[in-house]
């Protein structure tokens, strides 16, 4: 049985749809049927099965193939322990057989650059002299969870399920001493894999919201009343249906709002990126 985001059962509420699209070609189904993988068997992974999601990683699309993101691969039980703990209490870290962390990088080409000398060269080419900034880390961001969305497709393909962990961006201090993080680097997930036990591959998929509300066409489009309403109709009736309140909260918003955006994981995501933020800037 699937515990969604609230603790709750879910149901797939667009199945048949799915099911539809997974007919129509392999690639297609292995992306609608993949969840979240958050028990393992412990079935150690073959290397080269490893070796082959690392290759059809690194194919992952990359901002002017400049490959902006590391992958550091935690074999070390000590700090999986410490990673179960650091990212917000989440003891089935310790127990993945595989973990990627996957880093924004910036600090491989700066530190070329530097070899490479382009300092002096700038100032010859009347180029401006700059370090790493805010878009450049977004570049890197997103090069890194490119790769990051290869490896757990890769993965899905050769039986091994996975979790994201987002919670990496917390405690930065943490993280940054643990795997001797340089400044113009920026851990942005990391992900659990292994095989999954037979209750995970059992348990019902999450459900998501209808593509109406989430996919517009030419400009963006704010929701108003009628479409919230529509929108959370079943998490509502399903969050509520034993109770009209929880923590205080009456409806899906509030429940959100208290669960996870003012949560202390949020909070402390916040300030560890604040930190991290910090590094980047100029000066
Ligand atoms: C950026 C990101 C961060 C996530 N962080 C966590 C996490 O810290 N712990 C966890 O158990 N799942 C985490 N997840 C997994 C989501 O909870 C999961 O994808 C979502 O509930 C939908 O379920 P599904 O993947 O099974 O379809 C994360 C997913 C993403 C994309």
């Amino acid at each position: 049985m699937c515990l969604n985001d609230y603790g709750s059962p879910t149901l797939v509420l667009q199945k048949c749809r799915y099911a539809k699209i997974g007919a129509m070609n392999e690639t297609l189904g292995l992306i609608v049927n993949r969840k979240s993988t958050r028990e393992f068997l412990a079935k150690a992974i073959p290397e080269e099965t490893k070796a082959d999601i690392i290759g059809a990683t690194l194919r992952a699309p990359t901002a002017g193939n400049l490959m902006l993101y590391s992958i550091i691969e935690v074999n070390d039980q000590a700090a999986k322990d410490t990673l179960a703990v650091s990212c917000d209490h989440q003891p089935f870290i310790s127990r993945a057989p595989w973990v990627l962390l996957f880093l924004a990088d910036y600090q491989r080409w700066f530190d070329y650059f530097e070899f490479c000398g382009t300092g002096d060269f700038a100032r010859r080419a009347g180029l401006p002299v700059r370090t790493p900034a805010e878009g450049d880390l977004m570049l890197a961001c997103c090069d890194a969870l490119i790769a990051a969305q290869t490896a757990v497709i890769a993965a899905e393909s050769c039986g091994l399920g996975s979790c994201y962990i987002g919670d990496i961006m917390e405690n930065y201090e943490t993280h940054r001493d643990l795997f001797k993080l340089p400044r113009y680097t920026f851990p942005i997930c990391l992900l659990c894999l292994g095989y999954p036990t037979e209750a995970q591959k059992a348990r019902l998929s999450t459900s998501r919201f209808d593509q109406e509300f989430i996919v517009f066409k030419n400009s963006y489009r704010r929701l108003g009343e009628s479409e919230f309403e529509k929108m959370f109709a079943k998490e509502q009736a399903r969050a509520f249906k034993n109770s009209e309140e929880l923590d205080g909260a009456v409806n899906v918003g509030q429940l959100i709002y208290r669960r996870k955006f003012t949560a202390g994981f949020t909070m402390e995501m916040n300030r560890s990126v604040k930190a991290i933020l910090k590094q980047w800037d100029n000066d």
